[in-house]
């Protein structure tokens, strides 16, 4: 669709899922608070994305009831909201629920067990010399970690992975057409890993272990610090943020590197980088491509009049390639020093599990570019899936 002065956002297009970033670069140009007719508004400066995640009259809980008056139906009927769709007090109790295990110091102790996982997946396909990077590499390391963080077993994730799948689907919703049936297979796939948490929460109560889980039934079970509905909806936040995000830091991240070969040789060479490398990644094509607020009173941005109850999408993908805040934006620079991207979010809703993103992914990375000198695509055109939330790919073939 043709917008104002020539602007299209049509965010179903198939060009614009394959490079969202050309749309970006016009609406922050042309039209940065832009009033889609789709029904929301569309942030893509950083500097109104950070301003409107850090404010807290742009607050959360009022979502679910917009999405369901969208789509005709009773808001989060049969599920309890998660910190992710919360707001203080219940986000900040939620929040301090969880935090201690996602902490730095936390996860730089995994380090060990995570890089044992990254070396079993390329042992695993190291005769065939090609793999799926997605299939093979990239999902089952944040999959395993998680699960065995949760004390899940992970022998139960292809029953989860389409529910994840779903899931992570039904974030477009309020993007799609009420019809689309998108809503209801969300639903439907939340009840289904409702059910599942609800038969595991049963056996660690009888037998408690080290786990996620048990701490968090331990808490539940001290009274009045969360309910059961509230303990559900942190296990399955839990499990599909750690299913579905970083898999495309590292299929994203691996893509952007092999079609910088200089990046990739560089990396090689001087792999100190990686943790710059990482940053550059996440801010260049990030697995998280966008948020929703909606404000609690009517205000301003960017001189545009939002009215309370309406909906804002700050896109984070669109603000990490601000010419205004990065020097040379669209340029991939592994070794770029000034980079405070938002891949993560900003304020209270920052990412709890950057931490162990951010470490899963250097792992992963570094030792796919340092084992695998011969490493190339197989394809010309990688598929994205079909999504204007989360970013990443169907597939990556690659060979070594
Ligand atoms: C590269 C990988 C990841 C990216 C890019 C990412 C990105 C994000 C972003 C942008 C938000 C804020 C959303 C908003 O403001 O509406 C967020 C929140 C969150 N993320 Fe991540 N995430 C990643 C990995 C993970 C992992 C591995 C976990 C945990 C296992 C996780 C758990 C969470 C949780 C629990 C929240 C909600 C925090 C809150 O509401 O206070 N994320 N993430």
């Amino acid at each position: 669709m043709i917008l104002g002065v020539g602007v299209s956002f049509n965010p179903m297009d198939p060009e614009f899922v394959a490079d969202p970033y050309p749309t970006y670069r016009r609406l922050r140009d042309d039209d940065p608070v832009h009033q889609s007719p789709l029904g929301f508004w569309v942030l893509t400066r950083y500097d109104d994305v950070v301003a409107a995640l850090r404010d807290p009259r742009l607050a959360k809980e009022a979502i679910a009831a917009f999405v369901a008056a969208r789509l005709g139906t009773t808001p989060s009927a049969g599920t309890t909201l998660s910190m992710l769709d919360r707001d203080p007090p219940d986000h900040t109790r939620l929040r301090g629920l969880v935090s201690k295990a996602f902490t730095p110091r936390v996860v730089e102790g995994l380090r060990p067990r995570i890089q044992s996982i990254v070396d079993g997946l390329l042992a695993r396909v190291a005769r065939a010399r090609s793999m799926d990077l997605i299939e093979d590499f990239a999902y089952p390391i944040p999959v395993v970690v998680i699960c065995e963080m949760l004390g899940v077993p992970v022998e139960d994730h292809e029953r989860f992975k389409g529910w994840g799948l779903d899931l992570a689907r039904g974030l477009d919703a309020v993007l799609l057409p009420p019809d689309s049936g998108v809503a209801e297979r969300s639903l439907a796939a939340r009840r289904a890993l409702a059910e599942y948490f609800r038969g595991l929460i049963a056996t660690r109560r009888a037998s408690p272990r080290g786990d996620l889980l048990s701490a968090l039934i331990a808490a539940e079970e001290a009274g009045d610090k969360l309910n059961e509905d509230e303990l559900l909806a942190t296990c399955i936040l839990l499990l599909i943020a750690g299913h579905e995000t970083t898999v495309n830091l590292i299929g994203n991240g691996t893509l952007a590197l092999l079609r910088h070969p200089e990046q990739l040789r560089r990396l090689r060479e001087e792999p100190g980088l990686i943790g710059t490398a990482v940053e550059e990644l996440l801010r260049y094509d990030g697995p998280v491509q966008r948020t929703a607020r909606i404000p609690s009173m009517d205000l301003t941005i960017g001189g545009r009049e939002i009215r309370k109850g309406e909906m804002v999408m700050p896109f984070i993908g669109a603000a990490d390639r601000d010419p205004a805040q990065f020097a040379d934006p669209d340029r991939l620079d592994i070794g770029r020093s000034e980079n405070r991207h938002i891949a993560f979010g900003w304020g209270i809703h920052f990412c709890l599990g950057a931490p162990l993103a951010r470490v899963e992914g250097q792992i992963a990375l570094n030792t796919l570019v340092q084992k695998l000198p011969e490493l190339a695509l197989a394809t010309d055109r990688p598929e994205y899936r079909q999504s204007l939330t989360l970013r990443g790919l169907k597939t990556l073939p690659v060979t070594f």
